[in-house]
C-alpha cells in the first residue's frame, strides 16, 4: 500500500476539493479535517470519502457554493442551516459561534439542520476541550440510516454517533464513538478486503445473525440489505436508547428530520453543546482532581493480560503521532480512485505519488 506524508495527505484533499468547486478556504477546511482523520487511524473518514463527496456534488446533494445561516439565536444558542455546504465548514462555522456563545455566557447550545457530513466528532470536541471547554456532539441521521432499533429488522436509524470531550493538562479526554456496535465504514473496509467481520455487529436481511460483511450490503448484490445493531450486543437496548435521544434532539427539536426520503446517506443533524469549566469551577481545582483521577485508574489492578488502561481519545492521540512520524498508508484501489478523481476535474497529483 502506497505511503503519504501527512503533508501529502492534506494537499491531495486541498487540491482534489478545489477541483471539485470549494473556495481555497473551504477545501482547507475540509482536507485538514479528512487528514485528521486519517492520522488518528479512522482512514474510513479520511481521503476515501473524496470519491462520495465528489458524486454528492455531481448529484445536488452537496453544494460547495453556499454558506450555512444562522436561523434564530439567543446570546446562549442558535439554530443554524446548514444549506447543504460541506458538513465540516458548517460545523467549522457552529463550533465557532458556540465558543463565542459560551465565552460570553458559559453555557451554549447550536442546532444545525440541512447539514452535509461533518467527518470525525472527536475533531470538533476536541478543539473545544484545547479551549478550556467540556463539549458534547451529537449527530443524527436525517436520511435513511443503516442500524435497526433493538429486536428489530428496518434499518431505521442511523449509527447516531457521540462525542464527548474535555480538558485534561496539556491534552484532552475524546470520548467518540457510534451507537451502534461498529461505524458502517468499518464493514465496508473489512468487504473490500474479503474478510470476516466479528459475530455480532450486523445481521444479514432475514434477521440472522453473521460474520459476512457482503450481507450488509446485500448477498447476492442486488437482495435486500442486512443492518448495523444497536452498541451493547446482548444489552443493544441501551445503545438503541441513546440513539433515539440522538434522533429526538440532534433529529427533530433541530429541524433536521428523521427517516427523511429526500435525503441520502450520509446527512448530518447537529446538536452541539459547550460548558466553560472555569466560570464554574477554579481551574487548579478541575486540574488536581483530574490528576488524581487519571492516577487512579491508570494505577489500579488490570485483568489478567491488561498491561495498561487507556482513557477515552489515548489511542488516537497515540495514532496521531505514529501517523505523523510514519506517515499514512492507502489501499491501492483507494489511491487509485483519487488519482482517477483528480485526473477528472483537472488536477495533478503526480508529485504526491509515493
Ligand atoms: N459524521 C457521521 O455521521 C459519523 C457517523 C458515524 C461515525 N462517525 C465517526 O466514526 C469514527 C469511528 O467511530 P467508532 O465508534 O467506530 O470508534 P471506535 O470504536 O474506534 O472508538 C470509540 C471510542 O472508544 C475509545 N477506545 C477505543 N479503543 C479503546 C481502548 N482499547 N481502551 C479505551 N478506549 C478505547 C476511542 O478513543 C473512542 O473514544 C468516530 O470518529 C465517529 O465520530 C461519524
Amino acid at each position: 500500500m502506497p505511503m503519504f506524508s501527512s503533508d501529502a495527505i492534506l494537499e491531495i484533499g486541498r487540491r482534489v476539493l478545489v477541483g471539485l468547486g470549494l473556495t481555497p478556504n473551504d477545501a482547507e477546511i475540509v482536507a485538514n479535517e479528512l487528514r485528521d482523520a486519517n492520522l488518528v487511524g479512522h482512514d474510513s473518514h479520511g481521503v476515501m470519502r473524496l470519491m462520495q463527496y465528489a458524486g454528492s456534488i455531481r448529484d445536488g446533494h452537496m453544494k460547495p457554493e453556499t454558506q450555512s445561516v444562522v436561523l434564530t439565536e439567543t446570546p446562549s444558542w442558535a439554530l443554524l442551516d446548514g444549506q447543504f455546504q460541506f458538513g465540516q465548514v458548517t460545523m467549522t462555522h457552529a463550533l465557532s459561534l458556540g465558543i463565542e456563545k459560551a465565552s460570553k455566557t458559559g453555557t451554549a447550545t447550536v442546532l444545525v439542520r440541512n447539514c452535509n457530513h461533518v467527518g470525525r466528532l472527536g475533531s470538533y470536541t476536541e478543539r473545544a476541550a484545547q479551549q478550556g471547554y467540556f463539549c458534547l456532539m451529537c449527530v443524527n441521521a436525517p436520511g435513511p440510516g443503516g442500524v435497526t432499533p433493538y429486536g428489530g429488522l428496518d434499518r431505521i436509524l442511523g449509527t447516531n454517533p457521540i462525542s464527548i470531550a474535555a480538558p485534561y493538562g496539556k491534552t484532552q479526554f475524546v470520548l467518540d464513538m457510534t451507537t451502534s456496535m461498529v461505524a458502517e465504514g468499518k464493514v465496508r473496509v473489512a468487504f473490500q478486503k474479503g474478510e470476516p467481520i466479528p459475530a455480532g455487529w450486523i445481521i444479514d436481511a432475514k434477521g440472522n445473525p453473521t460474520t459476512n460483511p457482503a450481507d450488509l450490503y446485500g448477498n447476492p448484490p442486488e437482495t435486500p440489505p442486512g443492518a448495523l445493531l444497536p452498541l451493547g450486543g446482548e444489552l443493544g437496548f441501551k445503545g438503541f436508547g441513546l440513539s433515539v435521544m440522538i434522533d429526538l434532539l440532534a433529529g427533530i427539536v433541530s429541524g433536521s428530520g428523521i427517516m427523511r426520503t429526500d435525503l441520502p446517506r450520509g446527512a448530518n443533524g447537529i446538536w452541539l453543546y459547550l460548558l466553560d469549566i472555569k466560570s464554574i469551577i477554579p481551574p487548579a481545582e478541575y486540574d488536581e482532581w483530574i490528576e488524581k483521577y487519571v492516577s487512579g485508574i491508570k494505577n489500579s489492578r488490570k485483568q489478567p493480560g491488561v498491561t495498561e488502561i487507556l482513557l477515552p481519545g489515548e489511542i488516537e492521540q497515540r495514532r496521531k503521532a505514529q501517523r505523523i512520524e510514519e506517515g499514512v498508508s492507502l489501499p491501492d484501489e483507494t489511491w487509485r480512485q483519487i488519482k482517477a478523481l483528480a485526473e477528472s476535474v483537472k488536477v495533478t497529483l503526480d508529485d504526491l505519488s509515493p
